[in-house]
C-alpha cells in the first residue's frame, strides 16, 4: 500500500511541488544524491574510486516532455564525459542514461529523438574511453528501450542495458541477451507495475531474480548484479563459482548511500563493485523511488519535515 502510494506520488506534479518546497529535505536527499552540480558528481566519483569502487553516474532527469530539455540532458552527459576524461576518472566511471530523459516520451518522433540523443552520449563515452548503460523505466518502455539499445549496439557494442526481474518477460529477455559481449544489469525493478506484467510479492520477485541470475551467469555475457539484498549477493557469488566465472567476468552494483560497508567489503574481497551515483537538480522521482523501497527511509524523511 505504502509503496504503491509513494510510487504514485513519484509521478505527481502536486506532491513534487510540495516536497521540493522543504529545504530540509535536501539533507535527506543528500544520502542518495551526490549534489545538484556536475562538479559535485565528479568529486563524489573521485572519493568512491579512491576507495576501490567503480562508478556509474546518472545525470538526474526523466519523463522529459520538451525536445530542448532532452537535448540539454544529452549535452549535460557530454560535459560529464569530458570531465571524466579530463580528470582521469573515465577508466573507473561510466554513465547510466534514462531514455525518457533524452526524449523517448516526446509526442512527436520521441523514439527517434531519444535514439539520436543517446547516440551523442555513446559517442562522447567512446571518445572518453568508457561505456554507457541504459536504465530501464516502467514496462511500457521495455520494448522501445531494448530496440533502441539494439540499434546503438551496432556502433557501440559495449552498450549495457538493465533488465528488471519483477517483469514476467525478463527470464526470456535474459536468454536473448546472455551472449558474448553483452552487458546486462539485472535489478529487481522499482516501478509500480500491474500484476498482468509483473510479479508482485517480494518472495516471487526474489525467485525471479535468481532465475534471471542463473541464465546470465551461465551465459557468455557480462552480468551486472544490481542488488543490496544479502541473499541475492550470496547466490550471485555461488552461481559465478559454479559457472567457473572469474571475478573479472561479472560485477556487483549498488546505489549510492545504500549499504556502503557491504560495497567496501565486496570491493576489498577482489570483486568489481560499482556504485550508481546520481547528481543533478531533477532528484524528485529518483528520491521517491528510494523512499518506496524502504519504509524506514520515509520515517527519516517525515521526521526531517516535522522538525524543519
Ligand atoms: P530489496 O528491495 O529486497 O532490498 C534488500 C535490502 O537492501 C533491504 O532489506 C535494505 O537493507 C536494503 N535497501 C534496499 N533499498 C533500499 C533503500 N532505498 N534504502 C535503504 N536500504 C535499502 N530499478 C529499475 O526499475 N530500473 C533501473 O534501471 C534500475 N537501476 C538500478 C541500478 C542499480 C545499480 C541498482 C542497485 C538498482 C537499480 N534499480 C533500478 C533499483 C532496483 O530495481 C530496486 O528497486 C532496488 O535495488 C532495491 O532492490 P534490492 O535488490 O536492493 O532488494
Amino acid at each position: 500500500m505504502l509503496r504503491s502510494a509513494l510510487l504514485a506520488a513519484s509521478r505527481s506534479p502536486q506532491v513534487r511541488t510540495m516536497v521540493e518546497k522543504f529545504p530540509p529535505t535536501h539533507a535527506i536527499v543528500e544520502r542518495f544524491v551526490a549534489g545538484d552540480r556536475l562538479d559535485q558528481g565528479v568529486t563524489a566519483t573521485e572519493t568512491l574510486v579512491n576507495s576501490g569502487r567503480k562508478v556509474t553516474l546518472d545525470h538526474l532527469g526523466e519523463d522529459t516532455k520538451d525536445a530542448a530539455q532532452a537535448a540539454g540532458t544529452a549535452l549535460a552527459y557530454e560535459h560529464l564525459l569530458t570531465a571524466l576524461k579530463e580528470t582521469g576518472l573515465a577508466a573507473d566511471a561510466e554513465v547510466s542514461v534514462k531514455l525518457s530523459a533524452v526524449g523517448q516520451f516526446l509526442p512527436v518522433d520521441g523514439e527517434k529523438i531519444a535514439l539520436e540523443n543517446a547516440r551523442r552520449i555513446c559517442q562522447a563515452a567512446a571518445d572518453a574511453g568508457t561505456t554507457v548503460t541504459l536504465d530501464m523505466e516502467d514496462h511500457t518502455t521495455t520494448d522501445s528501450t531494448l530496440s533502441i539499445a539494439r540499434e546503438l549496439r551496432e556502433d557501440f557494442p559495449w552498450l549495457g542495458v538493465v533488465l528488471q526481474a519483477y517483469l514476467r518477460r525478463t527470464e526470456a529477455d535474459c536468454r536473448d541477451l546472455a551472449h558474448e559481449g553483452s552487458r546486462v544489469r539485472i535489478c529487481k525493478g522499482a516501478y509500480k507495475e500491474p500484476e498482468s506484467v509483473a510479479f508482485q510479492g517480494k518472495h516471487d520477485v526474489d525467485l525471479a531474480y535468481v532465475r534471471a541470475l542463473k541464465v546470465l551467469m551461465a551465459g557468455q555475457g557480462y552480468p551486472m548484479v544490481a542488488s543490496h539484498d544479502p541473499n541475492m549477493i550470496k547466490i550471485a557469488g555461488q552461481l559465478a563459482e559454479w559457472n567457473r566465472r572469474d571475478v573479472t567476468s561479472f560485477e556487483y552494483q549498488m546505489l549510492f548511500g545504500i549499504r556502503p560497508e557491504e560495497q567496501l567489503r565486496l570491493a576489498e574481497a577482489g570483486n568489481t563493485m560499482r556504485v550508481y551515483l546520481p547528481y543533478g537538480q531533477e532528484w524528485y522521482g529518483y528520491f521517491m523511488r528510494r523512499l518506496a523501497e524502504r519504509p524506514a527511509n520515509l520515517t527519516f524523511f517525515l521526521r526531517a519535515m516535522a522538525t524543519r
